[in-house]
């Protein structure tokens, strides 16, 4: 659920500035919540046709100044329930969508092309009883989703949320979302002690640190959680970070005999990049 306190009241809002032309599959932006000086969310009015798969991405944005749609990719961070959509969005200083999209406020409206697609989906998993969900960053979009799907916890028995940022500061959508989803009348039952959250810091000092990668393959995560390591014939995993994140994860899945499926082919682990380039 969004947070209230920090909704601007949305006629009002809107009423306060002049009228802008309507934007092509526009909707409204319903509330805006700033995480860090370069992490925010945001929710929208969801179109009545679209129907989309917990962990797809649509690609949405704003009319550039040429008067073309200025479209990016974006994980819907919502489940698939809610009758909004939510999304996790980073703050580029320069980048050409999200310089101006982090200025968004309700009543203002988006371009969002009802298309949804993607790998991060449990169909294109064969069952196990783990679920893995391993991301830096705002790799954790996909798997807000996914966390909030009741279908995720009918297929396996533990879902384990790895979550590693640079700074703790960077976590709090993630962990605020974790601990409101115990409480959530809708799923907090279905969730209840299934779900596992496993944040790190790698720059801060936090209680659990290091990369995911570094987890996995000492063994820590599976001594800290007192669960034995990865085994293909039990754990399956979902993969969303920085493309050097992705390589050396599935390295690692590899090592531990899982294979990289497909919406096509479904194995026991399935990757997809949280972004395109290396550095801002
Ligand atoms: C399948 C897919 C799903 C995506 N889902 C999301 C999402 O849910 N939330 C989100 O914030 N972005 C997401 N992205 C990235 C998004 O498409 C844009 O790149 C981002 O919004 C920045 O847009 P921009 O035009 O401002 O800058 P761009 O020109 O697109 O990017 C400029 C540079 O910024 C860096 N960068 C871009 N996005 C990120 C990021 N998310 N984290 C860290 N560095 C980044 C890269 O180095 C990139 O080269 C996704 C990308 C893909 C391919
Ligand atoms: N986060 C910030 O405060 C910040 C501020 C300004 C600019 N930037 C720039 O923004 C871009 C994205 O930054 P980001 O922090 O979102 O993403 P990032 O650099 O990919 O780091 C996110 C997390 O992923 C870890 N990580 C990075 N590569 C990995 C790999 N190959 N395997 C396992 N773990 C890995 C990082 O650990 P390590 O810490 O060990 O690398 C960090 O904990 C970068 O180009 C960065 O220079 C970031």
């Amino acid at each position: 659920m969004p947070d209230v306190s920090l909704m601007t009241d949305l006629p009002t809002a809107a009423a306060a500035r002049p009228a802008k032309p309507h934007l092509p599959d526009a909707q409204t932006v319903t509330s805006v919540k700033h995480w860090t000086d370069r992490l925010f969310s945001f929710r929208v009015s969801r179109p009545a046709s679209l129907r989309f798969r917990s962990g797809e991405f649509v690609m949405i944005g704003l009319m550039g100044e040429n008067g073309k749609p200025l479209l990016r990719a974006y994980s819907i961070a919502s489940p698939s329930w809610d009758e909004e959509l939510e999304f996790y969005s980073i703050k580029v200083p320069d980048g050409p969508l999200t310089s101006k999209l982090q200025h968004i406020q309700p009543g203002d409206e988006i371009i969002l092309r009802p298309k949804p697609v993607g790998t991060l989906v449990v169909d294109a998993l064969l069952p196990g009883k783990r679920l893995w969900f391993l991301a830096t960053g705002t790799g954790l979009a996909p798997f807000a989703s996914l966390m909030r799907d009741p279908e995720v916890y009918e297929k396996f028995d533990q879902v384990i949320m790895m979550h590693t940022c640079r700074e703790a500061a960077e976590l709090n959508y993630g962990r605020e979302l974790v601990e409101g989803l115990k409480d959530d009348p809708l799923i907090g039952e279905i969730v209840a002690d299934k779900l596992v959250y496993y944040p790190t810091c790698t720059r801060e000092a936090f209680h659990h640190m290091g990369r995911v990668t570094d987890n996995l393959s000492t063994g820590k995560v599976f001594a800290d959680l007192g669960i034995p390591p990865m085994d293909p014939a039990t754990d399956r995993a979902m993969v969303c970070g920085s493309l050097a994140f992705n390589v050396d994860v599935k390295a690692i899945l590899e090592g531990f005999g899982l294979r990289e499926g497909a919406n096509s082919d479904p194995k026991e682990f399935v990757v997809e990049k949280a972004f395109v380039g290396d550095g801002i």
